[in-house]
């Protein structure tokens, strides 16, 4: 199956209470693993890209053509969305060109005003060209540079102001940040959660940050209206802990053990062990 949009499949996830995962890819194998489990849990799913992550595997056109590629060659049913990750206004024009099938527009960091200007632009040449569009509020905190920042909460009036643009879905900061969670974290935020899925109806809500919130919260979440849930470094943690035993073991030093196939096969099937976990906890698995 081509690529599809987000919109059919998180308007399902949203009115039968579960929601789809969008996973992070890196590399051809990552890529492989997230499409394989999701065709084998008969699961639609999400690949996200970062500007970053599209840099390292040489720009968004690669991407695409690789993506395409091995929906065709490994006999892809599964509706298959390709997104981009807390997109820049030019990363967003940029993957709209290159072929991807859905963007997000992070403009959480703009005042208000700014965002709603520059995500009404993108939500207009989206609706044009069909693809699914992904806008902020209230930014998503995080590691940077060894400084951790609290997630911010979104404003439930700005999210209406935002989602009354047309847009697909939407990112709000519930007190979720990325990578690991530090051992003093408060925890969701519930009450902006509901807050904002009362204002905003049926607009599925994204949640990022899913490494490591525990799997209670995750289900109160989607109860509360989150329709798509993000997951990046929890992959990476399980291929570089399947990869590490790989080398600690000497299997690298045995026969042929040296084979890239063989060497990165434990990180691939680490990272298909997580995505089928995922796809259970979220309970997308047969919806496809
Ligand atoms: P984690 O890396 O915390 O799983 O977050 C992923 C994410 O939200 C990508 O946008």
């Amino acid at each position: 199956m081509p690529l599809v949009n987000a919109k059919e499949m998180l308007t399902k996830a949203k009115a039968g209470h579960y929601a789809v995962g969008q996973f992070n890819i890196n590399n051809l194998e990552w890529t492989k693993a997230i499409l394989l489990t999701a065709q084998e849990m008969n699961s639609p799913v999400i690949l996200g890209v970062s500007e970053g992550a599209g840099k390292y595997m040489c720009g968004y056109k690669t991407i695409v053509g690789m993506v395409e590629g091995m929906l065709e060659n490994l006999g892809i049913t599964v509706p298959v969305a390709l997104h981009l990750d807390h997109g820049s206004y030019e990363g967003a024009k940029a993957c709209i060109e290159a072929g991807f099938s859905s963007i997000m527009f992070d403009g959480s960091h703009y005042p208000i005003d700014e965002n709603i200007a520059k995500t009404k632009e993108l939500v207009a040449v989206c609706e044009e060209k069909g693809l699914s569009i992904e806008a902020e509020v209230g930014s998503i905190g995080g590691e940077e540079d060894g400084v951790v920042g609290a997630g911010e909460c979104a404003d439930p009036d700005e999210c209406k102001m935002i989602a009354d643009l047309g847009v697909t879905m939407l990112a709000a900061g519930i007190g979720n940040i990325h990578g690991k969670y530090p051992e003093n974290w408060a925890g969701l935020s519930f009450e902006t959660l509901a807050a904002v899925q009362e204002k905003t109806g049926t607009m599925p809500l994204v949640l990022h940050g899913g490494t490591g919130i525990p799997a209670e919260m995750i289900q109160k979440a989607i109860s509360l209206g989150v329709s798509k849930i993000n997951v990046n470094t929890e992959c990476q943690l399980a291929f570089q802990e399947a990869t590490r035993k790989y080398i600690e073991e000497g299997k690298d030093l045995v026969g042929k053990g040296f084979d890239p196939r063989k060497l990165l096969a434990p990180g691939v099937e680490a990272i298909k062990a997580t995505v089928k976990e995922k796809i259970e906890l979220f309970g997308s698995a047969d919806k496809a």
